[in-house]
């Protein structure tokens, strides 16, 4: 594992993985989330292990898909990685997931927190799905789940403005379950994890199943829409213009094409 860390044991039956990137704010490059899909396949199977916290580090939990790594690719070329069957895997961790977010969590970043079951957030967190910046949209999951979570008025804003919300924010809106200091957050998490772990696993994990059900619904009809059309967008050229002015640190020129 290069950009994530796993601790099996970080209490009893709790797992904790940490994104390891800490340099480009935990961007999410297809080789981390390929980790991050195997790391938590294999705690899944894992019978000492009852409940997973997934965490970034003070500054980030992620700051997004990894736009370097995108800002050359063609529509076909995404369609072809097919890097969202990864987010798939992750979704279907039976297990409940619990996100202990500090500092940025934007775009794939935002989306993988609420791919989680529950977010225990720092105060200096930051949410937000600024793709829209970029010459794109959110393309897993936000489009989707941010609005379940928020609401259509404020999840419309954020996805068409790009603007970040505070942790006081998320909290108010629904999207977290508790905002708490920063030297504390992690350990928060862990608590939260550990008082699951203490239940019955199989309850907890078909009572996940159930709650998940209820909610996502036609989640899939849902994703599988916004991802067609976060795919046509490496189509046009602003999403050129926009990620390659991210990557040579410029304001971007969007020109409707
Ligand atoms: N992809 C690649 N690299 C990233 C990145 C990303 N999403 N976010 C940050 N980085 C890199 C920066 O390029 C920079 O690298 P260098 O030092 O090599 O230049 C490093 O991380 C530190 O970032 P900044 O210098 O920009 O730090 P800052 O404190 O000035 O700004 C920030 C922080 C506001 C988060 C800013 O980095 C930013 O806007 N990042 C991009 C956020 C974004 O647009 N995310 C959405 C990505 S698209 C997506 O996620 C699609 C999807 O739905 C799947």
């Amino acid at each position: 594992m290069e950009f994530i860390t796993v601790e099996a044991q970080y209490a009893p039956y709790v797992a904790l993985i940490r994104l390891n990137r800490p340099k480009e704010l935990n961007a999410l490059n297809l080789q981390l989330m390929g980790e991050l899909r195997d790391a938590l396949k294999a705690l899944d199977a894992d019978d000492t292990v009852r409940t997973i916290v997934l965490t970034g580090n003070e500054r980030a939990f992620a700051a997004g898909a990894d736009i370097k790594q995108m800002a050359g690719k063609t529509a076909i070329d995404m369609l072809t990685v097919d890097q969202f069957s990864t987010w798939d895997q992750i979704k279907k961790t039976k297990k409940p997931l619990i996100a202990a977010v500090s500092g940025f969590a934007l775009g794939g970043g935002c989306e993988l927190s609420m791919t989680c079951d529950m977010i225990v957030a720092s105060e200096t967190a930051q949410f937000g799905q600024p793709e829209i910046k970029i010459g794109v949209m959110p393309g897993a999951g936000g489009t989707q789940r941010l609005t379940r979570a928020i609401g259509k008025a404020r999840a419309m804003e954020m996805v068409l403005t790009g603007k970040f919300i505070s942790a006081e924010e998320a909290e108010r809106f629904g999207l977290v379950n508790k905002v708490v200091p920063v030297e504390v957050y992690l350990e928060e998490a862990v608590k939260l994890a550990s008082t699951i772990a203490q239940m019955s696993p199989i309850a907890s994990q078909l009572a996940k199943e159930a709650v998940n059900r209820s909610y996502e619904t036609h989640l899939d009809e849902g994703l599988h829409f916004e991802r067609k059309n976060f795919y046509l967008l490496f189509a046009s050229e602003d999403q050129t213009e926009g990620m390659n002015a991210f990557v040579e640190k410029r304001a971007p020129e969007f020109k409707g094409k």
